[in-house]
């Protein structure tokens, strides 16, 4: 393949169509992108890939995760002792997201012990009147919106990229799931500017109220600097008695002497690991909150699971709840 491609005059659309026969789109677009910058094809001065074909590729890998999780929830509905059932789940993991986890079925366990661990926290954050909005932040092909009984009065704002939230719409629709008017969904990139999305004042949320935050699956794939940020931005927009679940792995599980092949996987496919941290309470507490952290063994045996052989065994990975102290805002 390398000669023909030193040879070739093709184009990066080009070139990802024909890789993408064996890989995912988006991930073939990546494998190029290393593959110029090391050197080992070139494409004279200027690159094969366009830098906006790279930008949306990596979109599209990010998007392609939420099958994945999909497919765990899917998967998780089918047994007999579920920790929740989400009818919609494999049609909207699709042959991706289940091709993934069948390679992977380890993971399975952990993804649906998540799912379970923040639909609790939601449930119980809104149970007593005190919350009433839920902003879900990278809510993917999550169907909570419609599922998950939300007490009278509750609004659920989710945001998302829009190729997965236009998806989701669209299967929700077509199997039957009409209308859904306590929640509205704003396609919006969360490492740019987005708060005022949120604050557009005909989407009805009100920052002087208390909020319900869940970011789940999402941080570790960010930059450390588009964490902080998106972690003042919640911050900024949370007052008193506002609630905060996030999901985190261990810095430490990111260090590359440790070589673990689950994460070159991950890089292969478009969507690296890229921000862990060993104190996950502290990164909440400087900003006003009062965290609790649990790993996800507690939370296994919370829920009468193991999933002993998974990677991110040995509390690489926690999922961290808090509650928001007093501000003067
Ligand atoms: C692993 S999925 C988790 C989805 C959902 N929270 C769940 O647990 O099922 C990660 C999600 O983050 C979204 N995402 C990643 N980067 C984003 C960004 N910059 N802006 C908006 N959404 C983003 C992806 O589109 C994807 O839906």
């Amino acid at each position: 393949m390398l000669p023909f491609l030193r040879e070739s005059r093709l184009k990066g659309d080009e070139l990802a169509a024909l890789v993408s026969k064996e890989h995912c789109y988006a991930a073939a677009y990546h494998a190029i992108a290393i593959l110029e910058r090391v050197g080992v094809i070139s494409a004279g001065k200027q690159s094969a890939i366009e830098p906006h074909a790279l930008a949306r590729s990596h979109v599209e890998c990010l998007a392609g995760t939420a099958n994945w999780v999909a497919a765990a929830r899917a998967q998780e509905s089918r047994r007999p002792d579920r920790l929740f059932d989400d009818p919609l789940a494999g049609q909207l993991a699709g042959e991706g997201g289940f091709g993934w986890i069948a390679k992977r079925a380890h993971w399975v366990d952990g993804l649906a012990i998540r799912t379970r661990f923040f639909d609790d926290f939601l449930r119980d954050a809104t149970r007593s009147g005190a919350i009433r909005q839920v902003v879900s932040l990278a809510s993917g092909l999550d169907i909570r919106a419609w599922c998950l009984d939300w007490p009278e009065g509750v609004r659920i704002l989710e945001l998302d990229r829009q190729v997965v939230l236009a998806k989701k719409l669209h299967t929700a629709d077509t199997a039957g799931y009409r209308g859904c008017p306590h929640a509205t969904f704003i396609s919006a990139d969360l490492t740019a500017g987005w708060t005022h999305l949120l604050l557009d004042e005909r989407l009805g949320f009100d920052p002087a109220e208390p909020t319900a935050w869940l970011l789940e699956g999402l941080l570790v794939y960010l930059e450390r600097h588009h964490v902080e940020r998106l972690l003042d931005d919640v911050a900024e927009l949370s007052t008193t008695g506002s609630r905060l679940g996030i999901d985190l792995v261990s810095g430490s599980v990111l260090d590359p002497r440790r070589n673990f092949l689950w994460l070159k996987e991950l890089r292969e496919q478009g969507c690296p690991w890229r921000f862990g941290t060993d104190e996950p309470a502290a990164l909440l507490e400087c900003q006003g909150w009062d965290a609790s952290v649990v790993a996800l063994e507690e939370a296994e045996r919370r829920y009468g699971r193991s999933s002993s052989d998974s990677p991110m065994q040995g509390s690489y990975y926690r999922f961290v709840t808090a509650y928001r102290k007093r501000c003067d805002r």
